[in-house]
């Protein structure tokens, strides 16, 4: 019996000491201690097993079983200390030139981007920035703007029309322009703002047209505004935003809420004029609408058209941007491919 004790105990020693030569982390060291010496451990199990022996081997079989444990839990100590060395000593070897884990965040969306850059243009130049409604009524979109039903206008813009009843006619917003009269009535005159915002519009897709785009509006009512105005703030603007003068014109154009009307174009960046797929051979690509507001909507607005006059704007977003990073395809925007965003 004692010799069997003795010869597992034995076992268990060589064993215990085998596995902690091969222990590389605390963790494990800590799970191989509970193993021999925790409550339930195999040294803990043969020490209770003395009070079965015959009483004249019990002092000397205890007293080499308490030495071997004691020499364990010193190797084991040892270990501990070593492995705890070996950590810290990892810290201290850090070295701040090596290369670091690439984390891949996020980042904008570059029309959101492009958005936040005008907005701080015409921060700086005193401009209220404003938010207004997607879903807008009929009177905004239309009516209020000079363009009553059935007016040849309302094909100028697709409409996406929200079905209500037959009292009241609701639209997914054609352009931010509803804000002009929305934006007298709130602040009154004189106002000098910006409304960026999404619109909406059933148009056919191609390189330049989505149904779904991003507008900035832009509005300054005072006494004695004047075309000369329009066009100062235009080109302070966009020689800001591109930081240095760009190819831009001006031609006469209609809209019912300004008079004169003109559209701004861009001498196209991808054939530098020449003509091509992106400028419909044109060699001019449009970004925006402008003019001086119409009596009709000054009044709308609650201005009186003796005392103010004033401009106003609308731009597209995405054709500012696809001019910025030559992107030769709207589409690319609402495309979620990372090929594509992960170049800005
Ligand atoms: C308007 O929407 C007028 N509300 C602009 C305006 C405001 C004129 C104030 C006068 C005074 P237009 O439909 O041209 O106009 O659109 C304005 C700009 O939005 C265009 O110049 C173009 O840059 C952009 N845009 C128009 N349609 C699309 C489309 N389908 N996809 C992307 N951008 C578009």
């Amino acid at each position: 019996m004692s010799d069997d004790l003795k010869a597992t105990l034995e076992r268990t020693v060589a064993e215990a000491r085998s596995a902690l030569e091969a222990v590389q982390s605390l963790e494990e060291l800590e799970r191989l201690r509970t193993a021999h010496l925790g409550r339930k451990g195999s040294l803990t199990l043969l020490l209770r097993r003395i009070g079965s022996l015959p009483p004249k081997l019990r002092g000397p079989f205890g007293q080499l079983c308490n030495a071997e444990k004691r020499e364990l839990e010193q190797l084991l100590e040892a270990r501990r200390r070593e492995l705890a060395a070996l950590q810290l000593s990892g810290v201290r070897d850090f070295d701040p030139t090596t290369p670091g884990l690439r984390v891949s965040g996020g980042h904008e969306h570059p029309v959101l981007a492009m958005r936040r850059e005008i907005e701080d243009i015409f921060l700086s130049m005193g401009f209220l920035i404003l938010d207004g409604p997607e879903v807008e009524t009929e009177y905004y979109n239309f009516e209020a703007l000079n363009i009553p039903d059935h007016h040849p206008a309302r094909d100028m813009q697709d409409t996406f029309w929200i079905e209500t009843g037959p009292e009241s006619r609701w639209v997914l917003r054609t352009h931010t322009s509803p804000m002009q009269v929305r934006a007298m009535e709130r602040f009154g005159v004189p106002i000098r703002t910006i409304v960026p915002g999404r619109v909406y519009r059933n148009e056919t897709l191609d390189a330049t047209h989505e149904a779904t785009f991003h507008q900035v509006e832009g509005l300054v009512i005072d006494r004695g505004i004047s075309v000369g105005h329009l066009k100062g703030v235009m080109a302070a603007f966009l020689g800001e935003l591109f930081g240095r003068n760009v190819d831009v014109r001006l031609r006469p154009h209609y809209f019912p809420f300004v008079e004169p009307g003109f559209e701004l174009d861009f001498k196209c960046a991808f054939c530098g004029g020449a003509g091509c797929r992106v400028c419909k051979q044109t060699g001019w690509i449009e970004i925006l609408g402008c003019g001086l507001v119409h009596p009709h909507v000054l009044r709308a607005g609650g201005a009186d058209p003796e005392e103010y006059s004033g401009f106003a704007f609308g731009m597209g977003i995405e054709r500012l941007t696809m001019m910025r990073h030559s992107i030769e395809d709207i589409r690319h925007f609402h495309s979620g491919s990372l090929r594509f965003f992960e170049q800005f």
